[in-house]
C-alpha cells in the first residue's frame, strides 16, 4: 500500500536527508519508524502526503506515484491519510470540538454528520464530553489526543504520526501507543515515528530504523 523505491531527498542547500530508501508497508500493518534526531524520520513521513517531494526514486500509495501527482490531486490523496505531524499545532483560540471539526469544515461536510463524527473521534481517544474545553486547559497528553482525534475524524485508512509521544511522561506515552495499536487493530495502517525504542516494545511491531538518512529493518 505504501512503497518507497530507492528514494532520496536532498534539501535546498545540498543536505541529503534520505538516500536510497526502499521499503513496503502492507495494508493493515503497524510500523514503528525510529532513529536519532536528524536521521530523516520527519522527512520520510512528509513524502507520503506530498508535503515534500523526493529528489529521486518513487513513493507509491496504492500503486500511484505521489511524487508525480499534479498539485490539484494532492487534497484527494490527503483525504485518505490521517496526519499527526511534529509541527501540527492545535488552534488555541478554538474549542477542542472545533479543532477536531476543522478537517470536516474544510471539506464542507454536512454539519450534523460532522458533529457526530467529532463526538465519535473524541470518544475514540478517551476525551468524550471534553469538546467544549479550550486546548490550553488540557494536559500535554490530552492535547496530543486532540491532535490524534483531528487526524482520524475523516476515518482515514492510513495514519501517519511523527513523534506523537514526545514530551509526554511514560504513562501518557504508553496510553498514546495503545491508542495507535487499537486503531491498527481496527484495520488502519499505521506508521509512527519515535525516538523511544522501548515504546511499542511489548507488542513487537515491525520496526524501521533510520541512521543518517539510511534505512535498516530489524529482523
Ligand atoms: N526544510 C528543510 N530544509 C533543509 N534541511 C532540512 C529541512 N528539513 C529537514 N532538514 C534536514 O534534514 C535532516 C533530517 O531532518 P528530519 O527532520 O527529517 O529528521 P528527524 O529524524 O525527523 O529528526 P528529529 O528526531 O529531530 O525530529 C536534518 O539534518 C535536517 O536539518
Ligand atoms: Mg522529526
Amino acid at each position: 500500500m505504501i512503497v518507497f523505491e530507492d528514494v532520496a531527498k536532498r534539501y535546498a542547500g545540498g543536505y541529503t536527508a534520505l538516500a536510497g530508501v526502499s521499503f513496503e508497508i502492507r495494508h493493515g500493518e503497524l510500523v514503528v519508524l525510529s532513529g536519532h534526531s536528524g536521521a530523516g524520520k520527519s522527512t520520510l513521513l512528509k513524502l507520503i502526503p506530498a508535503i515534500e517531494r523526493p529528489s529521486a526514486g518513487a513513493v507509491r500509495i496504492n500503486g500511484e506515484d505521489v511524487s508525480r501527482l499534479p498539485r490539484r490531486a494532492i487534497p484527494y490523496l490527503r483525504r485518505n491519510l490521517g496526519l499527526v505531524l511534529q509541527e501540527s499545532r492545535l488552534l488555541f483560540d478554538r474549542s477542542v470540538f472545533d479543532n477536531v471539526m476543522l478537517p470536516l469544515a474544510i471539506t464542507g461536510h454536512p454539519p450534523g454528520d460532522a458533529a457526530r463524527r467529532v463526538a465519535a473521534a473524541l470518544e475514540r481517544v478517551g476525551l468524550e464530553g471534553r469538546g467544549k474545553e479550550m486546548p490550553a486547559g488540557l494536559s500535554g497528553g490530552e492535547q496530543q489526543r486532540v491532535a490524534i482525534a483531528r487526524a482520524i475524524v475523516n476515518r482515514p485508512s492510513v495514519l501517519l504520526a511523527d513523534e506523537p509521544t514526545a514530551h509526554l511522561d511514560p504513562a501518557s506515552a504508553a496510553g498514546i501507543a495503545n491508542l495507535f495499536k487499537s486503531f491498527n487493530g481496527a484495520g488502519v495502517t499505521v506508521l509512527v515515528s519515535t525516538h523511544d525504542a522501548s515504546l511499542f516494545a511489548t507488542s513487537a511491531p515491525r520496526r524501521l530504523t533510520l541512521v543518517k538518512g539510511l534505512l535498516s529493518e530489524d529482523a
